[in-house]
């Protein structure tokens, strides 16, 4: 369902990790430990189905994660996944919106070519006759500060769900 990154598109000298996805499985995905500044003024869009498959994405999410518009349709959200990344962020994103709630908070996103970038995301259910039926996320430019704190944060609780 989710091929391993292409080395091919990697910018420099990376590490290999292999992720462990919900309902994708395994995917080998390579990190290079440099950021891409978030655009001024722009936002980030996509929408997904009920599993997190994306059903659209637009010119700013392409231009961001460096994937072709026809990678992104159809590909698990995962496809961004960073492995600096704790999983309880991403339970807590998913039991927010199941229950029909707006979630925020920052995440670090991985790029096809390795490098990273920090969002501030919005994600919302979308419901239509009561009942959930796919989810949109809106990212904006995250405040740096606050960038800082999660750097602390988050590895912070990878280091405690290794030793789960
Ligand atoms: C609308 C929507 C947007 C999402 N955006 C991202 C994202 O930008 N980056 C990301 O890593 N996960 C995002 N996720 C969460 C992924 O679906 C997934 O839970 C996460 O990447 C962790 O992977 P895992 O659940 O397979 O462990 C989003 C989910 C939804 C529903």
């Amino acid at each position: 369902m989710l091929k391993d990154m292409d080395q091919a598109f990697v910018a420099g000298q990376a590490r290999e990790v292999m992720l462990n996805l919900y309902r994708v499985g395994p995917r080998k995905v390579f990190v290079v430990d440099e950021e891409v500044p978030y655009p001024d003024g722009r936002l980030i869009v996509s929408r997904t189905d009920l599993n997190g498959v994306i059903t659209h994405a637009n010119r700013s999410f392409v231009e961001m994660s460096g994937y072709r518009e026809e990678e992104l349709i159809g590909a698990p959200h995962s496809i961004l996944r960073h492995p600096d990344m704790p999983k309880a962020a991403f339970k807590d994103l998913w039991d927010t919106i199941q229950r029909g709630e707006i979630w925020q908070g920052y995440v670090k996103n991985l790029r096809k070519d390795g490098r990273y970038y920090w969002v501030k995301a919005t994600v919302i259910p979308n419901v239509r006759s009561g009942r959930i039926v796919g989810y949109t996320s809106v990212r904006r430019k995250p405040d740096r500060r606050k960038v800082e704190e999660c750097i602390a944060l988050y590895a912070k609780m990878r280091a405690e769900e290794s030793n789960l």
